[in-house]
């Protein structure tokens, strides 16, 4: 997307063609940094310290992370080491999993002189590909808002509740909750949208209010605990959310607190939508409450919060007392019956078995 007049993806290559350019998303709204990555260890902190977050982009950084390293250090033992290194930073998005057994599955059978090549070029084609995907779900997702708009009366926006950022900070480019919106925006239609605060690390306040700002998308920033009081006034029309892991009956683990809103909109009659690009299914995972593993990150991202002082100063304050500990699950799950419908780049589907392996006949198997 474009930031100012410049076309930005979330990741890309520098014009030496092989150090990894990155926009460092832990000092976003308040600085734009570009961070330049040439080692696997410098990738994998990227990830585990969230300069770059989000399921589609964490993927796209470790296959480029295995790309870096196979510069340093082509043979079995490198390419386990990049692929251990890897897998170890985050547990929840599957998009990670999936990207490093793309590679390793691409490397391992090639003699080690030609798999740096082989790694950049499929390191970038999934980057592309990521692309693709999210621009065919905003797509599909397109026709739920502009039927939303035509119940509309004439001047009313289409309220669009977000939680965290599935925007194209967190994919390659695009996003996938806020694909549709894009799209929708570029068709003319009036939309408006509710962006969740998203603590504790608050991607929504710092990326998602950034991305609709930068975008000219009309949007206001809510505490987390505003959706469900919004939803009983009929202040929003439909809820769109991305996702770490979706398995295979359709549950849904996303950001923390994701659930509490699925849950405030079935009881308002809010249609729930979750919007993914098909390498965040889990096929091998039914049953996402009992089997999704979920990241407890430090609780110092729930005693303490970033900001910048109205002097200017981009700074850490403490918001609990010393003596109070602190817990911090990133994610939850959402319950297939608690989601409307899927939207992925294959079309809109139940989020049930029988409604994803329609759109993806060749998982018949899994
Ligand atoms: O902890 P984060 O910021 O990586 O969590 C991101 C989310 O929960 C997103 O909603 C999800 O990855 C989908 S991104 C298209």
């Amino acid at each position: 997307m474009k930031v100012g007049d410049t076309h930005y993806r979330s990741i890309w290559l520098a014009v030496d063609g092989h150090t990894v350019e990155i926009i460092d998303q832990t000092r976003m709204p308040h600085a734009f940094a570009v961070e330049r990555l040439t080692t696997l260890d410098q990738a994998a902190h990227a990830i585990k310290a969230m300069l770059v977050r989000g399921a589609p982009l964490i993927g796209a950084t470790a296959a480029y992370g295995i790309a870096l390293h196979m510069r340093a250090d082509a043979s079995d033992a490198g390419l386990a080491t990049a692929a251990e290194t890897l897998m170890a930073t985050r547990p929840t998005a599957v998009n990670l999993r999936w990207a490093i057994d793309e590679m390793r599955t691409l490397l391992a059978p090639l003699p080690t002189a030609r798999r740096a090549d082989a790694a950049y070029a499929r390191a970038g084609a999934i980057a592309d590909e990521d692309v693709e995907i999210n621009r065919r779900i905003g797509l599909n997702g397109l026709p739920i808002i502009e039927a939303l708009a035509a119940t509309r009366p004439a001047g009313r926006p289409v309220n669009i509740l977000t939680h965290c950022n599935a925007g194209w900070l967190a994919t390659v480019d695009w996003g996938t909750a806020t694909s549709p919106i894009y799209q929708a925006v570029e068709k003319g239609i009036a939309v408006h949208v509710w962006v969740d605060e998203t603590r504790p690390r608050n991607q929504g306040a710092h990326l998602t209010a950034w991305e609709m700002a930068s975008h000219g998308v009309p949007h206001t920033l809510i505490v987390d605990n505003a959706g469900g009081h919004l939803m009983q006034r009929g202040r929003v029309d439909m809820v769109i959310v991305g996702t770490d892991r979706t398995t295979a009956r359709g549950d849904v683990c996303n950001k923390i607190g994701t659930y509490l809103k699925a849950l405030a909109a079935h009881d308002n009659g809010v249609p729930f939508y979750v919007a993914l690009p098909s390498p965040t299914i889990d096929w091998t995972v039914d049953d996402g409450v009992r089997d999704i593993p979920i990241e407890e990150r430090s609780g110092e991202e729930v005693s303490h919060l970033w900001g910048r002082t109205d002097g200017g100063e981009v700074t850490r304050v403490r918001i609990s007392p010393e003596a109070s500990p602190s817990g911090n699950p990133a994610f939850d799950v959402t319950p297939a019956r608690l989601v409307t419908a899927l939207i992925t780049e294959r079309g809109v589907c139940p989020a049930t078995r029988e409604g994803l392996r329609g759109l993806f006949p060749e998982r018949q198997a899994a």
